[in-house]
């Protein structure tokens, strides 16, 4: 029968996961995105695992801002960016966009995976070198794994290899340095201040993927280079419109003019996939603007960090130091980490367990994530649910 082998190894893996504890079992939610969410498996559970950092998937006038559009613009782009699927509110949201993160412009895309699978294949030639941070995210891994440029890994965040891989490759006509702002399974930030110094010295571009940064890191929100203080130092800056910015969908490439434009010419998941819709893209400029006219979500979601961390290390749990709002406790077998994690669910707090592939085997951790929508009471449910564990 045809499709048989194909049958008996997917049983074997499945049933494997099974046996090892390892299997993921989706959950289902029935309201909307916030800091209490109900699911159907569990009822109300204090949500500390999802990306909305700012809590504005549920804004107000996020919500509103995608209504409108929706009478406005209808459902779908129903085409891809160059044939007909570019709306006015694309074009807005991309100067609001690079105006935020401090760029000339800015292309949004369905999601940041896509942004950065357009990038790094377009931007880069078959001559140039590819300098990647080892724990960098899968889709800047695939990113690099569709360019023709020669790829190379440094050790995370080790500026002595990176830069005796910039000296090794000097010859290249160029090269790319590429990294996240803040590494999403660690929650630590990159070194900015010494990549772009490095960057700078040797005349490489450096490429920041600042998906949990932005709207998270720096006074303003505007994410990793704000944080340092080096807002407009990045030469291309990709983020996800998905996390702080309304939770929806949708990701961009920030950069040069220049840049853009040849993105806009030749980047294939623009070429060849529809536009963002205009609803998402409708809220997610709403989203900035409420960043910008609501500086005090993100001094929230800096004072909840710190509440958060302060309450599990009282408890004994070893937590890194890190402005982000990614808090990884490690466990080590995935397995158990996923036990813990069904177990902190049942006590009615939301927070996820990773293990293999996803981090490396005995890595295994539960990945606390913090938000400002959380109030003092939820962060007290959610402490005294680690306490029992
Ligand atoms: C660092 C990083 N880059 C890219 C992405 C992908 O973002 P999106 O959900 O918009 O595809 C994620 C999402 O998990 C991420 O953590």
């Amino acid at each position: 029968m045809p499709g048989k082998t194909f049958d008996a190894r997917t049983d074997k893996l499945l049933a494997d996961l099974r046996a090892g504890g390892q299997y993921k079992v989706l959950q289902h939610l029935t309201s909307p995105m916030g800091p209490l969410v109900r699911t159907e498996e569990y009822g109300e559970v204090v949500c500390l695992c999802s990306n909305n950092y700012l809590g504005l998937a549920d804004h107000p006038e996020v919500v509103a801002a995608g209504q409108d559009a929706l009478d406005r613009y209808g459902a779908g782009t129903a085409s891809v960016r160059f044939i007909c699927g570019t709306f006015d509110i694309h074009r807005r949201l991309e100067r609001d966009i690079a105006a935020f993160v401090g760029t000339e412009a800015s292309l949004t895309y369905v999601s940041c995976w896509n942004a950065n699978e357009a990038l790094l294949p377009t931007v880069a030639a078959p001559e140039d070198v590819i300098i990647s941070d080892e724990l960098n995210h899968a889709s800047i891994i695939d990113s690099c794994r569709l360019a023709k440029a020669e790829r190379v890994r440094y050790a995370h965040s080790d500026m002595g290899e990176l830069k005796a891989r910039l000296v090794e490759h000097a010859g290249r006509p160029a090269r790319w340095v590429v990294t996240d702002g803040v590494f999403s399974m660690e929650g630590d930030l990159a070194k900015l201040p010494e990549l772009v110094k490095l960057c700078r010295e040797h005349d490489a571009m450096l490429v920041v993927d600042d998906s949990h940064g932005i709207g998270v890191l720096g006074e303003t929100g505007r994410g990793t280079p704000d944080h340092f203080g080096l807002l407009g130092e990045v030469d291309v800056l990709t983020g996800t419109l998905g996390k702080s910015l309304g939770g929806a969908a949708g990701g961009y490439v920030a950069a040069s003019s220049r840049l853009v434009d040849l993105l806009v010419q030749r980047s294939r998941p623009s070429l060849f996939s529809n536009a963002l819709p205009a609803t998402v893209a409708a809220s997610a400029g709403r989203a900035i603007q409420v960043v910008r006219d609501e500086p005090q979500r993100v001094k929230r979601l800096h004072d909840n960090v710190a509440v958060v961390r302060a309450g599990l290390r009282k408890l004994g749990f070893d937590v890194i130091e890190s402005p982000s709002a990614i808090l990884p406790i490690m466990i080590g077998d995935t397995a158990e980490a996923i036990a813990k994690s069904r177990r902190l669910l049942k006590l009615g707090v939301w927070v996820v367990g990773f293990g293999y592939p996803v981090v490396p085997q005995g890595q295994a951790r539960l990945r606390v994530q913090v938000s400002a929508a959380l109030e003092d009471e939820h962060i007290a449910r959610a402490l005294e649910a680690f306490a029992k564990l």
